[in-house]
């Protein structure tokens, strides 16, 4: 088994040596800096590891369980703490999916699910999400789609890139559709929390028996260095292939990122964080609804949850080079191609980073360089 690079992936590798003056896409809460926590952490803390639990400390499980709303409905030991919701997704894929296997996956989505699928020898069943529909999940494709043999089903919701929210109702019916052929159900919540038009919608895990929620700290809340995330799922035996799989990778959790997570989730800094993020994510997607009418060149969906969503270019303008374009002066301005998603007619625009990522200069120049790149 080889993991193959992905375009997105690559896109970040071949950039990350640049030096941009503007982000536009920025995708996490602007991040705390570790001060913000100092007041909180015990100088006497061993820096071997927790000392209590190979799956984590069990506080960080319950605040994990609270946010998701899971309290009562799921117990600790239905939480693994994770470097990251990326090795959640990995643990779960790597320990469920075997060569041949059928996954479905949706399309945007979030990339991961497909390269593993694919190291694995798995086969990718892909159901589209089209811009004339708002982005939504077609349910009735869905269901075509998963069939006796579907081992899993993998969706983000809210959904990266286009910010979708599939609610209540469309999970029960994509739960019943996974119950039918005995699937599992990942789903990835990362942005969940982030929600601009509705309730969050509720967590797989506390719905079905194979469903499977990832999570962690990197998006809301901004704290993508801890590398803290999580899965929950009611089935235990998924919960122990995953600390296995884990035992063979990165073995246990990264201390700090434990405890400061720990602390973030507190519901005292929870709510509060929660509510700053919010406050300065609504007020820059507002500012970008603006921009983005004003300029008839572009069009967007604009995301009903987290901080990200697609921005569609004028017909012709491919989007690698164009970011490439963007990136070079006098620009100076960083987004994700579309084609980072098989979008590659499609940006990624976002209103994540607060003041450091300089979005209403990254505007400016964003429609400067566009108006210059179709004069070329
Ligand atoms: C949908 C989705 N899942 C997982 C990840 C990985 O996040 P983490 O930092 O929690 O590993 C990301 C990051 O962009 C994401 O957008």
């Amino acid at each position: 088994m080889k993991v193959k690079i992905h375009t997105l992936f690559q896109y970040l590798l071949e950039t990350t040596q640049s030096t941009p003056e503007a982000i536009v896409g920025f995708s996490l809460s602007q991040s705390p800096r570790l001060g913000d926590f100092l007041d909180e952490l015990d100088p006497d803390l061993p820096l071997d590891w927790n000392n209590r639990d190979f799956s984590g400390l069990p506080e960080l499980k319950e605040h994990v369980l609270r946010q998701a709303g899971l309290e009562g409905i799921c117990t600790p030991k239905d939480v693994l703490i994770t470097a990251g919701a990326a090795e959640a997704n990995y643990l779960a894929i790597m320990q469920t999916l075997q060569p041949d296997d059928e996954i479905v996956i949706e399309t945007p989505g979030w990339p991961q699910a497909e390269v593993l699928a694919k190291a694995i020898g798995a086969n990718v069943v892909k159901v589209t999400r089209s811009e004339a529909n708002n982005w939504r999940l077609p349910l009735d494709e869905l269901a075509e789609a998963i069939t006796q043999c579907t081992k899993m089903i993998f969706l983000s919701n809210p959904n990266n890139p286009t910010g979708d929210v599939l609610d209540d109702s469309e999970l029960r019916k994509i739960v019943q559709m996974a119950d039918r052929v005995g699937a599992w159900l990942l789903v990835d919540e990362v942005y969940a929390g982030l929600e601009w038009d509705g309730p969050r919608a509720p967590s797989v895990a506390g719905m079905y028996a194979r469903g499977i929620t990832t999570g962690s700290v990197s998006k809301g809340l901004g704290l993508q260095g801890l590398r803290t995330g999580w899965i929950i799922c009611p089935d235990a035996g998924l919960i122990h292939d995953a600390v296995i799989l884990r035992e063979n990778s990165s073995e246990i959790m990264n201390i700090m990122g434990e405890v400061i997570a720990e602390i973030a989730l507190r519901p005292d800094r929870y709510g509060p964080a929660m509510e700053k993020a919010r406050a300065e994510g609504r007020a820059n997607l507002d500012q970008m609804n603006a921009w983005v009418d004003a300029h008839e060149a572009l069009s967007w969906v604009s995301p009903r949850a987290g901080l990200i969503g697609l921005g569609r270019l004028p017909e012709g303008v491919e989007s690698d080079p164009f970011a490439r374009f963007l990136l070079g002066d006098p620009y100076r301005t960083f987004l994700l191609p579309g084609s980072a998603y098989d979008e590659p007619n499609h940006i990624r625009l976002g209103v994540g980073g607060g003041a450091a990522v300089n979005l209403e200069e990254g505007l400016i120049r964003l429609a400067q360089g566009l108006h210059d790149y179709q004069k070329r």
